[in-house]
């Protein structure tokens, strides 16, 4: 294992909610839309841009707005999150997170961030994690989002690796599926059944640690 790809959100730190209340807040405003809470993790790992398509199409509204208006209804909701992000500090860090990230650096192990999330550099600054990341992969030059593969390719390139080389951190099926697609290994937090693609499922980031991803790389290279 030379290399981690790591999601951010829900990985590194719980903005799922943020997300979610901030999409719920743009529905019920402009669409009169209550949003139910299952939509919070259909949403996970998916951009913008698709996450308001995937709205508008819940309440029937798909092809009602033109592309600049889908375009300003995004752009509100993310000042809505920012709003909420803006006093993320490092106890917003997920348990576990801290020490795996040192004991990765200590072991040499190159990271780089796979995270659909135009924000990532800023959270991880606000987080004080942003000089642990070897490569931050912007998600706007991708072809495709999650479930494709692109963004952990791209995450292993930057670093100088084959995917094979690395290990993939999510806690979203589609990133899932996307760590698979791009050859990488994938450890992933959360739902087992829901997460039943991935080579190794833990319930809570406080189980990850260094030795458990070399034994899940290391299992999963030998299957
Ligand atoms: C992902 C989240 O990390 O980033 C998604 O799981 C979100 O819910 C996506 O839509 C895009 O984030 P942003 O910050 O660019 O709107
Ligand atoms: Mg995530």
């Amino acid at each position: 294992m030379k290399g981690v790809a790591f999601d951010l959100d829900g990985v590194i730190t719980d903005t799922a909610k943020f997300h979610f209340e901030a999409w719920s807040k743009l529905a019920l405003e402009k669409f009169d839309l209550e949003l139910p809470a299952e939509f919070e993790s259909q949403l996970k790992g998916i951009s913008r841009i698709e996450s308001l398509e995937r709205i508008l199409a819940f309440g029937k509204l798909s092809g009602k707005y033109t592309p600049a208006q889908v375009a300003e209804l995004a752009d509100e909701k993310n000042t809505y999150y920012v709003a909420a992000i803006s006093k993320l500090t490092q106890a917003d860090i997920l348990p576990g997170i801290s020490q795996l990230l040192a004991d990765l650096k200590a072991q040499q192990v190159k990271l780089s961030l796979a995270s659909a999330s135009k924000n990532a550099p800023m959270i991880l600054e606000k987080l004080g994690l942003l000089t642990y990341f070897d490569a931050i992969v912007d998600p706007s030059k991708l072809k495709a989002g999650k479930p494709a593969p692109d963004i952990f390719i791209e995450a292993a390139k930057a670093v100088g690796l084959a995917p094979s080389e690395c290990v993939g951190l999510e806690d979203a099926s589609a990133g899932v599926a996307a760590i698979k697609a791009a050859g990488m290994v994938a450890v992933a937090i959360g739902d087992k059944e829901e997460l039943a693609q991935a080579d190794t499922v833990v319930s809570s980031t406080a189980d990850l640690n260094y030795d458990l991803l070399v034994t899940s790389y290391q299992q999963a290279q030998g299957k």
